[in-house]
């Protein structure tokens, strides 16, 4: 039997596709840049499995035109990329990174927090570009005033595994913490002290907001611009899940206006935005290139999940962290027949 094909779609650490090369035939796609789509079509169309990205279009056009695909293997917890409903009815198996990235994203939530609570970059910019120097002023008063976070409400919207660690941390800080999410979390509610919300209620009583939902069909423009109405004056929003769960038009609108105090946003409906989008504009924007998992430490944990669910496929088991349970009454695990 030959080794099944793995097409990586980006560069990934090489002591990983080392291993990797013990059970699979793998080919990397080495630029900088994703393969455009019908490279990608191209390549699934002769893979046995894929290890993916979210900037990878994972269709049901790609994935019914390559027979021989037996699982995509999703370097990221989000998956929103893939058609994952596609994959289960073909018999493919869709695996993603959570956990090993939960602190990471944890923390870059509250660097961004931070950053726009306390004007970070704004103050950098006020320094490196000369203005507090032609200003003479050395300290004052009233100097570059933000808000302080004890003593306030942290709004948490999906309490999963990154929103409990936000909480956690919010609740370190001294805030009192409420969440909107799908069911009620007990755990929150007893150890951070979390008090469940509807999701109009979170947004009026919140002074910093911070989403950690998927992006599904249900939670599109969940923050629309009737809810951005619902936003208490002078709160913080802050966005580390997907770019499209906020109508991105409503925020820009509700900044304009002041009812929103400032946002911290790593990620965006389209990615990469350009440098003349109309965010760039806001001082108090703190933005970030998609960045909440971007540690040495988790980006290789990510890469050793990605791997330990291909080999664990290969060896004919349910990979760790499988998405589509439902997968498993279609076909089973490994490469029968190769
Ligand atoms: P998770 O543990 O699955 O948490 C998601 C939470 O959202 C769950 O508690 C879930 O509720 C809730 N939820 C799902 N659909 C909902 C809905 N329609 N209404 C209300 N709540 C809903 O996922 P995670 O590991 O925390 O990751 C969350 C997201 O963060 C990922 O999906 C990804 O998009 C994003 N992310 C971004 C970065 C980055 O680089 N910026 C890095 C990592 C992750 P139940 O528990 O009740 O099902
Ligand atoms: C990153 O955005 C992820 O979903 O892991
Ligand atoms: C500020 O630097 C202070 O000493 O209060």
């Amino acid at each position: 039997m030959g080794k099944p094909r793995l097409f990586v779609t980006r560069e990934l650490f090489s002591d990983v596709i080392e291993e990797l090369s013990k059970y699979y035939d793998v080919e990397v796609w080495d630029k900088y840049q994703p393969p455009p789509y019908e490279t990608l079509r191209a390549k699934a169309r002769d893979a046995d499995a894929l290890a993916t990205l979210l900037t990878d279009r994972i269709d049901c056009d790609l994935i019914s035109s390559s027979p021989r695909l037996h699982i995509i293997a999703q370097y990221a917890v989000g998956y929103d990329n893939i058609d994952v409903e596609c994959a289960t009815r073909h018999g493919v198996y869709v695996t993603n990174t959570p956990g090993v990235l939960t602190e990471a994203t944890a923390e870059l939530t509250w660097a961004l927090i931070f950053a726009v609570a306390r004007r970070i970059v704004e103050a950098d910019n006020f320094v490196r570009w000369g203005e507090w120097w032609r200003l003479r002023t050395g300290w004052h008063p009233k100097m570059m005033l933000g808000v302080e976070l004890r003593g306030k409400t942290l709004g948490v919207i999906g309490m999963g595994r990154i929103g409990y660690r936000v909480a956690e941390i919010g609740k370190a800080l001294g805030m009192k913490i409420v969440y909107y999410s799908r069911r009620r979390k007990p755990e929150a509610e007893e150890s951070l002290g979390a008090e469940y919300r509807s999701l109009e209620d979170l947004l009026r009583v919140s002074d910093v907001i911070t989403v950690h939902v998927p992006l599904t069909k249900e939670t599109k423009y969940l923050l629309n611009r009737d809810k951005l109405k619902l936003v208490k004056k002078g709160a913080i929003i802050v966005n580390t899940s997907r770019g499209a769960i906020i109508d991105t038009e409503a925020l820009m609108e509700a900044l304009r206006e002041g009812r929103i105090a400032g946002a911290g946003l790593d990620v965006f409906e389209e990615e990469p935005i350009e440098p003349n989008h109309p965010l760039t504009a806001f001082k108090n924007v703190v933005l970030a290139p998609h960045i909440g998992s971007a540690t040495y430490e988790t980006r290789h944990k990510m890469a050793e999940l990605v791997a330990e669910n291909l080999i664990m496929f290969y060896m004919g088991e349910k990979p760790k962290t499988l998405v589509n349970e439902e997968v498993l009454k279609v076909r089973e695990p490994g490469f029968r027949g190769l």
